[in-house]
């Protein structure tokens, strides 16, 4: 017998839920969108009509009343998330979180206190974890023995979309997404870390790890939207591992494994892959056709290259579902202690953020 759909909400239906937690649900079985919530009524309104929403409203107390609904997803900006989160789990729902999942370490431990007074689950949006590109990337990992030393690259057209931001909160907004893998993928702690960077936004991280792995950081919310945004690469015992964009990933010198691999792009409306784009190539392709777009046409193109890359959103809510309904208290999710040791990570890195430029 296959088990009911969840019965989950969604709270804050701005850009990214559309763009990725509203479309996914439709292609879940596994869930029903049973109401969505957001402040603003026409946004709830139109979120409920386009993704089919049992219903809409702007009062997060409907949805903590509704004995209906058994779990949330909350998408709310990131200093909204935790006192939402909270609320959620002290009226029994369960919750899945988007990253970082508070902003103040205090706020963790509330969360982590509301989670252990209840007998729900709160998992933390780093659904990197899993993208099928990580997803190879660990497997390379799990041959090949951990990484020794790693460079990664977070390089974004955060000027466009971040405007609400303060400057410099995308240490904490969006790199913890990378804190988080590299302690996955280390298994280990920060021992030290030094950030320096050419102004807001502008950063280069250098960390070690309590058992002697070393990250190497460049994170920029400064480039160009056909600039190639995220590459992972580590050294391991011998040989390695390199991701390009969610799109490719190669193992060199474990001849075993296969060399490359490449990876679709989704549409999360429709659910298929994009046809004609394979690996890294075809991917620079697309954005430079959306910076065009964006530079020539002027307004946000069309489509967001980003929001192709299969970046494990529909897979991640698809294993909250799974591990509502058959009860596992740790699914492979970041939970919300995962997220506070990412969150403290970007609090390591404020602390000892030189500026060196302007
Ligand atoms: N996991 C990822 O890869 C990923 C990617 C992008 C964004 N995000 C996260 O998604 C979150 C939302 O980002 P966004 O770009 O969609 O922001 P947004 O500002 O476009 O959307 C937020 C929405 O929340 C609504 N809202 C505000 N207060 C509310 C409240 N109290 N109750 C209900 N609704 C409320 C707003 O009206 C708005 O519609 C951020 O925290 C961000 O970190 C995650």
């Amino acid at each position: 017998m296959t088990n009911p759909p969840v019965q989950l909400a969604v709270i804050g239906c701005g850009n990214f839920a559309r763009s990725q937690h509203l479309p996914n649900l439709r292609h879940l079985p596994e869930a029903r969108l049973a109401a969505v919530c957001d402040t603003h009524a026409p946004t709830a309104q139109s979120a409920a009509q386009t993704f089919a929403a049992g219903y809409a409203t702007t009062e997060l107390r409907d949805i903590l009343n509704d004995d209906n609904i058994e779990a949330a997803v909350v998408a709310v900006r990131d200093d909204l998330q935790a006192d939402i989160a909270t609320a959620l789990l002290q009226s029994g729902k369960h919750v899945y979180v988007e990253k970082p999942g508070a902003t103040r370490d205090a706020d963790f431990q509330k969360l982590i206190q509301a989670r252990d007074q209840s007998d729900r689950l709160a998992v933390v949006g780093m659904q990197k974890r899993f993208s099928p590109a990580y997803r190879a990337v660990k497997a390379a990992f799990e041959h090949s023995g951990a990484p020794r030393n790693i460079f990664s690259r977070m390089a974004d057209d955060a000027w466009r979309w971040a405007k609400g931001y303060p400057p410099g909160a995308l240490i904490r907004h969006d790199a913890c997404h990378l804190f988080d893998l590299l302690r996955l993928f280390t298994g280990s702690e920060v021992k030290t870390l030094h950030c320096l960077d050419s102004r807001p936004d502008d950063d280069a991280i250098l960390i070690g790890f309590e058992n002697g792995a070393t990250a190497t950081l460049l994170h920029s919310g400064h480039a160009s939207m056909d600039f190639p945004k995220e590459r992972f690469e580590a050294i391991t015992d011998r040989g390695g591992v390199i991701m390009d964009d969610f799109v490719e990933v190669r193992v060199l010198g474990h001849p075993q494994l296969p060399a490359r691999q490449t990876f679709s792009l989704i549409d999360p409306r429709s659910g298929d892959p994009i046809p004609d784009v394979e690996g890294l190539d075809d991917f620079l392709r697309l954005r430079r056709q959306a910076w065009q777009d964006w530079t020539e046409k002027g307004g946000i193109p069309k489509v967001i290259p980003n929001f192709l890359r299969d970046q494990g959103w529909r897979e991640s809510l698809r294993e909250f579902c799974a591990a509502i309904r058959n009860g596992n208290p740790h699914p492979p999710h970041a939970s919300l202690e995962d997220a506070r040791a990412a969150s403290r990570i970007a609090t390591l890195a404020e602390e000892s953020r030189t500026r060196l430029g302007r």
